[in-house]
């Protein structure tokens, strides 16, 4: 029988159309913080004449983390007293501060913290709708959080952001691959390129601003969830580190890029924890009924003065967790069912709308897990669910740091990281004009929604300042703009070279698939750079041969091929993906203490270091020379906050 190789619908770059768009102002990305940004940067573009252009690689209705809905706001300080409990300023900054082991941009914080709520009061304004108490003040969650009946929380602050910039200047199902500079400057950005992944269309979009608003980098490390449910992930596995590697190769300085979130989830099904033990006053103990945080408080000392904050910081919960499993005292059980007894006190009533929104908290924003508790019987009146820590993610939005080092507000930021930037622009990088929000902007987490969106605005407005005041004028090298075409989809051409090299198109001596290329990332990372296959524990030998297979994978990324335009979007997601990595291993092969215990382990330097690495961890690559530099900037206590 003669072989027929399968039709796909391939594109030689000669083929594909090239669409130049010219703004003033580029948003890439439109999930929370790209959607602030945009809303904010049309404002202020508007009063001045200017353009504001948004490109997101899928729908902006439904993207990004957002995509399933939410069902708590995790940033509202309540200022104004409309919540449940009021909070300051300075209480915020201190628990951030000590949630990150001592490290956190206090400026940055504090700025996206005292705007917040006015951000909150917009979302309600659009109909997002909030839980109530009968005396009319928002339910929190917890002392920051406040409840939301969130199914649709994405659609509306879309719709906002939609509004606001306007259809004709949204870009959807356009994934952006790399950045482009100034001819005449390298250290100023001039605009990106990106294709459509639904038509045969190349785009050169010129700009004199442009705002990073991609997201952190997920499924870096092999997940827990393989196999038939591989996927499967807290996050949102759209966010593939494409802001992180376009930012390095622009050279704009990273900081913070070891640090990393590992969640405490329900297990399977990566439902959240914060609503039942904040709002559910839900337990966890290990499988003999020990309640972990009593048993082993007295391990927090060893991380004094962070061990003894309140709450006890994300990292240390979990590494009160890593230990039980270390002593094969799992599985680990959420108790719900004993949660919703007390709570309901045994009233029928009150256990039925505790029952009700339990489940609510799911079908809010991780519908699988309320399908696995069907799938595996479980009534969660009546019994516990396994919960674990999952697999590693970058981030800088949640319980992470990692992402770009960014210019903070002038009355907050002192000089001594201020110096790094060559234009003071509020949330610019340290190459003008590019700026970097939400979980691109590094050093100051715990934004979430809320704070993510408030920190697009605040770039949005900076960005619009910056054009008015510089008048940048960046020239696009269109020559090689348009070269870059080729690279783009080279891919698809090394597909249509190679496929009848074989009889099976995923078995090919001269290409890898996106998928092939990103679970041999994924094992490199989980192998040799604390995921879980190690228990989140590494050493310096263990990173160098990381960082020598991911050099190998880095070659075989010329090789990849792409069947389709959603391969294609594949590919380049995995070539952003490995970049991240690459700078992760780098920058925790730097750090040599083990500073946020319960997120990873270096076992060489396994206690906290106080005396030489309490301070910010920056690094830069240079395109040119293909080098990486480190450099350490001290932290500053900018907030009055007391322990
Ligand atoms: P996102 O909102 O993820 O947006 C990134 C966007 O960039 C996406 O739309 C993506 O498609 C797009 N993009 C990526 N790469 C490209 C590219 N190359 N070209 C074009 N576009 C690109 N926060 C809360 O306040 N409360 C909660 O209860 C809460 N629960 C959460 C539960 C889950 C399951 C998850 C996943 C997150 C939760 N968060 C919660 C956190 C919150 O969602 C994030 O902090 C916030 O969305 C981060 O905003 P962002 O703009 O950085 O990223
Ligand atoms: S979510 O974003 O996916 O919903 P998660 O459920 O972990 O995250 O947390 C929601 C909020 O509750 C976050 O602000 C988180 O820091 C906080 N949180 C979660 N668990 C605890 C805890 N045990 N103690 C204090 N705060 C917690």
């Amino acid at each position: 029988m003669v072989y027929v190789p399968k039709k796909y619908e391939l594109y030689k770059p000669e083929d594909v159309k090239t669409e130049v768009v010219e703004t003033d102002v580029l948003v890439i990305g439109g999930g929370f913080s790209g959607c602030g940004a945009a809303y904010e940067a049309a404002y202020w573009a508007k009063l001045a004449g200017l353009r504001v252009v948004l490109v997101e690689k899928a729908a902006i209705e439904r993207s990004g983390a957002v995509a399933q809905g939410l069902s708590a706001i995790n940033t509202y300080l309540d200022l104004t007293g409309r919540s449940e409990r009021q909070n300051t300023v300075e209480d915020y900054v201190r628990y951030v501060t000590l949630d990150m082991m001592g490290l956190a941009r206090e400026d940055l914080v504090a700025d996206y913290a005292r705007h917040v709520d006015g951000t909150v009061h917009l979302f309600e304004k659009w109909g997002l709708p909030i839980w109530k108490t009968p005396q009319g003040k928002y339910v929190r969650e917890g002392q920051w959080q406040i409840m939301i009946h969130g199914e649709s929380y994405k659609p509306i602050i879309a719709e906002a952001a939609k509004m606001a910039v306007g259809e004709k200047n949204i870009y959807e199902r356009v994934m952006i691959v790399k950045l482009l500079m100034d001819k005449k400057d390298p250290n100023r950005v001039a605009g990106a390129v990106g294709f459509s992944v639904r038509e045969p269309k190349y785009y050169i979009f010129k700009a004199k601003a442009v705002i990073l608003a991609t997201g952190g980098a997920t499924l870096l490390f092999r997940p827990r969830s393989v196999g038939e449910a591989a996927g499967r992930t807290w996050y949102a596995i759209f966010d593939t580190g494409s802001g992180y590697a376009m930012g390095i190769w622009a050279g704009a300085m990273l900081t913070q890029f070891e640090h990393r979130f590992i969640p405490f989830r329900f297990k399977d099904g990566y439902g959240p924890v914060g609503a039942w033990f904040l709002f559910f006053k839900c337990k966890a103990k290990n499988a003999y009924g020990e309640e972990y945080i009593v048993t082993r408080k007295a391990e927090l000392e060893k991380y004094k003065p962070y061990g003894l904050a309140t709450p006890t910081p994300t990292p240390l919960r979990n590494h009160q967790v890593m230990l039980e499993i270390m002593e094969s005292k799992h599985p680990i059980y959420m108790h719900t069912e004993e949660a919703m007894r007390e709570l309901a006190g045994g009233d029928k009533k009150k256990l039925k709308h505790i029952y009700d929104e339990a489940f609510e908290d799911f079908l809010d924003m991780t519908i699988s897990q309320a399908l696995l508790w069907a799938a595996q019987n479980i009534d969660p009146q009546e019994k516990p669910s396994e919960a674990m820590p999952a697999e590693p993610y970058i981030m800088g939005s949640h319980s992470g740091e990692a992402g770009f080092w960014v210019c903070g507000p002038s009355d907050l930021m002192p000089e001594e990281y201020a110096k790094f930037f060559p234009l003071r622009y509020n949330r610019m990088t340290t190459v003008k004009g590019l700026f970097a929000v939400g979980d691109c902007a590094g050093a100051n987490p715990h934004k979430f929604s809320s704070g993510s969106f408030t920190e697009g605005r605040i770039a949005g407005k900076a960005a619009v300042k910056y054009v008015i005041e510089q008048k940048p004028n960046p020239e696009v090298d269109m020559k090689e703009a348009e070269e870059f075409k080729k690279k783009v989809f080279q891919p698809m051409v090394t597909f249509m070279e190679n496929q009848k090299f074989s009889t099976d198109e995923t078995v090919n001596p001269n290409y890898i698939l996106p998928w092939q290329g990103l679970v041999r990332l994924q094992k490199i990372m989980d192998e040799y750079a604390a995921g879980i296959a190690t228990m989140y524990k590494t050493n310096e030998k263990l990173l160098n041969r990381a960082l020598e297979l991911l050099q190998f994978l880095k070659e075989d990324l010329e090789k990849l091929a792409a069947r389709d335009l959603h391969e294609l979007m594949r590919a380049w997601e995995l070539v952003h993906r490995v970049w991240s990595a690459e700078a992760h291993v780098r920058h925790m092969l730097e750090r040599k203490e083990t500073r946020w215990p319960g997120y990873y382990y270096r076992t060489d330097y396994p206690d906290l270091n106080e005396k030489d690495w309490k301070c910010f961890l920056c690094s830069k690559y240079d395109a040119k020379t293909g080098k990486w530099t480190f450099e350490k900037v001290p932290y500053i206590q900018v907030v009055d906050w007391k322990f």
